[in-house]
């Protein structure tokens, strides 16, 4: 078997707040991305890990991966990314090798997956599945709104959604190679100016049947500043 990941680290992360992109950002003294590429190589059915950095910064960011050792070996690509995530994934797949048998989209915000998560969306893509997303139930209650309102004003409230309903979708999401490119070719440009905020949601599109497995609380993404508090406390309690 053999698992490629594609690791979209392209994206500016303002919600952490201004300076350098959130990959790069410092989690106990290494950066957020390589804790993830860390991450995925740590499973063992992962040969190959495809990075999508910045698009002016692929040279950067390779010599950063250089200098932090991998758990295992794998074959590392550094490749230039795109203005929207879809965009990233996209240009991420065209290093994808021909021989491999399941492909794993992982945000590079989501530093501390555990292997086990990893391993368990693979392994549902080796069984059959075209698409596979971890998930967690989601513990707030979800407010539906009309449209997104101006900062402080008071928003109308359009409905209650079923929470029991409800899942929160994590990365790594896992694909059959073929489900992921077919997707991507026949959906390019489409989704609007943000393109897919998830991968899986363009194989729906397809009408392809996408299923839902285990996702883990250490799967969270880091996106604000209280994330990077949670993070550093995680890395902590694993250390004992
Ligand atoms: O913005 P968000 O937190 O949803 O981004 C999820 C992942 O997508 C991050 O790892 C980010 O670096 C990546 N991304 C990208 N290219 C973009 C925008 C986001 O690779 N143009």
């Amino acid at each position: 078997p053999h698992t490629a990941v594609i690791i979209p680290a392209a994206g500016r992360g303002v919600r952490l707040g201004p300076g350098i992109p959130k990959a790069l950002r410092l989690l106990n003294g290494v950066p957020i991305l390589v804790h993830a590429v860390r991450a995925m190589a740590a499973a063992r059915s992962v040969a190959t890990v495809i990075v999508v950095a910045p698009p002016d910064g692929a040279e950067g960011v390779r010599a950063l991966l250089d200098e932090h050792p991998l758990p295992r070996p794998v074959a590392l690509h550094v490749v230039p990314g795109g203005t929207t995530r879809q965009e990233s994934v996209r240009l991420g797949l065209a290093a994808l090798p021909a021989d491999a048998d399941v492909v794993l989209v992982h945000d590079a915000a989501r530093p501390l997956v555990p292997v086990d998560t990893t391993e368990a969306v693979a392994a549902a893509v080796r069984d059959g599945a075209p698409a596979v997303v971890p998930a967690l139930p989601v513990t707030d209650t979800v407010k539906q709104i009309a449209a997104p309102a101006r900062e402080g004003e008071p928003v109308p409230v359009t409905g209650t959604p079923d929470r029991a309903l409800l899942r929160a979708v994590q990365t790594p999401q896992g694909f059959a190679p073929d489900a992921l490119l077919d997707a991507h070719r026949r959906l390019a440009g489409l989704g609007g100016e943000e393109g897919a905020t998830d991968d899986a949601g363009m194989v729906e599109r397809l009408g392809l049947p996408v299923v839902l497995v285990p996702g883990h609380e250490e799967a969270f993404k880091v996106t604000r500043p209280l994330d990077l508090v949670l993070a550093e406390a995680v890395l902590a309690r694993r250390r004992i």
